[in-house]
């Protein structure tokens, strides 16, 4: 029995194939390399000493997706294939609704037809709009996205609480992800943006590396602490752990359809961010308040204590180990 992995090549596909293999799951990988390179794969087998299945393909294209149920035994199914960047997806929103949702349609369509119902999803923080309260648990209203990533991710939620109620035979796992930053403590594989990263910790270790001059604060002016925004940075290799014990629990329990917060229950604000890296790497950021980024909120992080008692989840990572890993992985990549 395997686990298919569309979009294991990705950054946090990756990483959860290693802690996958790591806990003797077979793998079978499926990524068209759209935002990912293929010496990913070569890095997961040196990390974990062991193979997997891969198959180069869109997971749009039916045809090809289920000759990979046909030659496998597929047990259940991690959703990585995703677009996601937030200004883009206002860009292309055409674009990003195909490949997100007609691609989980593909993707679930052709499960039902295999039989395979274990499914876990990759979802967002995003879908709680502007949280109604912090720190935010599960219970939260959800809706009021404001880019068509995060109105992807909505969506798709509501389709698969759809599936479930037409269908109680499947068994889903919804996981919210808060703000996943770090690589693997190899510095081997890790996030590689293109082009100019819109995210935070991607930003900050190519001003430390000198790739980019100096980092945009965007705003100090929100109701936070020193005026920056507020997140909860999680260890992308907590978060891949966090799949692990999700598929663990689709395992052993009886049909059902799960949603949890993946986030470490701490905010951090955009200088803490700034001043943790420096302490981590001994690196200087160099910054410069600009105005606020249209879209942005002031304050999220997670309550993340249905994970930890269902799920037996915590996050162990810290802040320091978030930046030295990211840090870790920039050198490696640009060669410092
Ligand atoms: C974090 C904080 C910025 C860049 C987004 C998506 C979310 C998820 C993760 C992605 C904010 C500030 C940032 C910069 C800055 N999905 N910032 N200067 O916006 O919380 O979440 O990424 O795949 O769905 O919405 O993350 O890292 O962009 O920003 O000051 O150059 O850093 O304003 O307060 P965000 P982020």
């Amino acid at each position: 029995m395997s686990v298919l992995v569309t979009g294991g090549a990705g950054y946090i596909g990756s990483h959860t194939v290693v802690e996958l293999l790591n806990s003797g799951k077979e793998v079978v990988i499926v990524d068209n390399f759209s935002n990912s390179k293929p010496q990913v794969l070569e890095q997961i087998r040196k990390i974990t000493g062991k193979d997997f299945k891969f198959y180069e393909l869109d997971y749009l294209n039916k045809e090809e997706l289920e000759k990979v149920f046909q030659e496998n035994d597929i047990e259940a199914v991690m959703n990585f294939a995703g677009y996601k960047a937030v200004g883009e997806s206002v860009q292309k929103p055409i674009e990003y609704y195909t490949n997100n949702i007609s691609g989980a349609l593909v993707l679930l369509d052709t499960m039902r037809k295999y039989n395979v119902k274990k499914f876990i999803f990759s979802s967002s923080a995003t879908v709680y709009g502007d949280p109604e309260t912090i720190p935010i648990t599960e219970e939260c209203r959800t809706g009021g996205t404001t880019n068509p990533y995060g109105t992807s991710k909505l969506f798709i939620e509501q389709i698969l609480k759809d599936i479930y109620n037409s269908d109680n035979s499947w068994d889903i796992c919804i996981l919210r992800y808060f703000n996943p930053v770090g690589a693997h403590e190899s510095g081997l594989i890790g996030e590689e943006p293109q082009g100019i990263p819109n995210n935070l910790m991607p930003y900050i270790v190519r001003v430390a590396a000198g790739i980019l001059k100096e980092l945009s604060v965007f705003g100090n002016d929100y109701p936070t602490p020193d005026g920056t925004g507020v997140r909860d940075y999680i260890h992308v290799v907590d978060l891949a752990i966090g799949h692990i014990k999700a598929l663990e629990k689709l395992e052993k329990e009886k049909q059902g359809l799960y949603i949890y917060n993946l986030g470490t229950g701490t905010g951090y604000s955009v200088l803490d961010m700034v001043k943790a890296f420096e302490k981590a790497t001994n690196k200087k950021v160099a910054y410069k308040i600009a105005p606020r980024r249209p879209g942005d909120i002031a304050t999220c992080y997670a309550d993340p204590t249905k994970a930890k008692e269902e799920l037996g989840w915590v996050a162990t990572r810290g802040i320091e180990e978030m930046c030295k890993d990211s840090w870790n992985y920039i050198q490696l990549v640009s060669g410092n």
